[in-house]
């Protein structure tokens, strides 16, 4: 085992350089507007050296804001803000995905439309302590439950933003349906207890996601579409009972699509909701024959060896390409590491921390 990460990737009909994709990380550094400037540019086109970067979460409507300087993807000014990033990243050979993102309850009547509730399939509230809001830390909102007639239109919101990551040059979207937001909110029982079509059976919980595929599927190709989904997580107070048989259901639903790939948050690094044995990589395999990208807390070594296991094609590093811009030329010519990002650095807006950190100097 030994460069299977630096070792190139057919995905679908793109040729990824290496096997290293850039995780989805929000920096909160897009302003009110969620309008990507110059700034954003430089950070993407400094990590382009990945074989594949996906965008920080992205919001689809303004409903779907829940995050103090996030980026959208509903209006032209933003479609345009985005163009200059997709080119920087394309000018190094490549390729980017727009995170597709609605937040369902993890956000505050202070991000939505009229300052209504934020909205969920049902009435319950993250149990933590606080979420950032445009006014500072506000305690966690009970949310208010969407109606069925309302679904459609989320749904649409989706295909919308498909549109407009297509216009702005991305070469494809990923599905954000991890870590506690409204689609995962949908797919576990812990936050789902609906009555109508959406709620109850596996079947059910699985339908909204599955509508948003194939909403998404009708502007992008399926090989150009991507599925996030964190089995083991604990984020935004997520993590329920039946968590085994809903993930792998809703793997094995996915598989029918042909996806680009799914993305499963493995390991253990971004917290774990400790109710029973974690979902692997391997449980994955055994369901979804499609490219499986691995993430969470993963060094060289271990991202290594799952590919040489055959559980994972592609490794998702997040926390890692903070600090080491240059991620995937520090693993080919085993250059020392930086250190982790402080906490600090992760959402400050401006300059520092963001597009300062040094590429390894020989
Ligand atoms: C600063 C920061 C922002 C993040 N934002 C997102 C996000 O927008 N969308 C998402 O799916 N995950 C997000 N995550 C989770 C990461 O994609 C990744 O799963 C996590 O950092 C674990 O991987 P790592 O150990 O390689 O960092 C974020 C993580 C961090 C540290």
């Amino acid at each position: 085992m030994a460069g299977e990460l630096i070792s190139a990737y057919e995905l679908g009909d793109l040729t990824l350089k290496n096997r290293i994709v850039m995780a989805p990380m929000t920096r909160g550094r897009c302003g009110s507007s969620g309008v990507p400037g110059e700034m954003n540019a430089t950070y993407y086109r400094q990590r382009a050296g990945a074989g594949l970067i996906i965008t920080e979460g992205t919001f689809i409507s303004p409903q779907a804001n829940g995050w103090v300087g996030a980026p959208g993807i509903f209006s032209p000014q933003q479609v345009e803000g985005w163009k200059p990033v997709v080119d920087g990243v394309h000018d190094a050979g490549t390729p980017i995905f727009c995170q597709l993102w609605h937040c369902g309850r993890a956000s505050h009547s202070t991000f939505q439309p009229g300052n209504q509730k934020p909205v969920a399939p049902s009435e319950i509230a993250i149990n933590s302590d606080y979420i950032h809001t445009p006014n500072g830390k506000q305690p966690n909102e009970t949310p208010r439950a969407l109606t069925t007639e309302e679904l459609p239109g989320i749904v649409e919101d989706y295909r919308l933003a498909a549109r407009n990551a297509k216009a702005a040059g991305f070469d494809g979207v990923e599905i954000h349906g991890a870590n506690g937001y409204l689609i995962d909110e949908f797919l576990q029982t812990k936050t789902n207890e609906r009555s109508d079509q959406y709620g109850g059976s596996l079947e059910n919980r699985f339908r909204f996601l599955k509508e948003i595929v194939e909403a998404v599927t009708s502007v992008f190709p399926s090989n150009r579409v991507g599925v996030r989904q964190s089995p083991n997580g604990v984020y935004n107070d997520m993590g329920s009972p039946d968590y085994r048989d809903t993930f792998l259901y809703v793997a094995e639903q996915l598989a029918k699509f042909d996806l680009g790939y799914l993305h499963v948050m493995d390991g253990l690094g971004f917290g774990f909701h400790e109710l029973g044995e974690p979902v692997t990589l391997g449980d994955y395999r055994k369901v979804y024959p499609g490219t499986l990208m691995g993430n969470c807390g993963h060094t060289k070594d271990d991202g290594e060896q799952r590919i040489a296991d055959g559980v994972a094609e592609l490794i998702a590093f997040g926390r890692p390409f903070i600090t080491n811009p240059d991620l995937p030329a520090r693993f080919e010519n085993g250059w020392p590491l930086a250190d982790d990002p402080p906490q600090a650095i992760w959402y400050s807006p401006g300059p520092e921390g963001y597009i300062d950190q040094p590429a390894h100097s020989a």
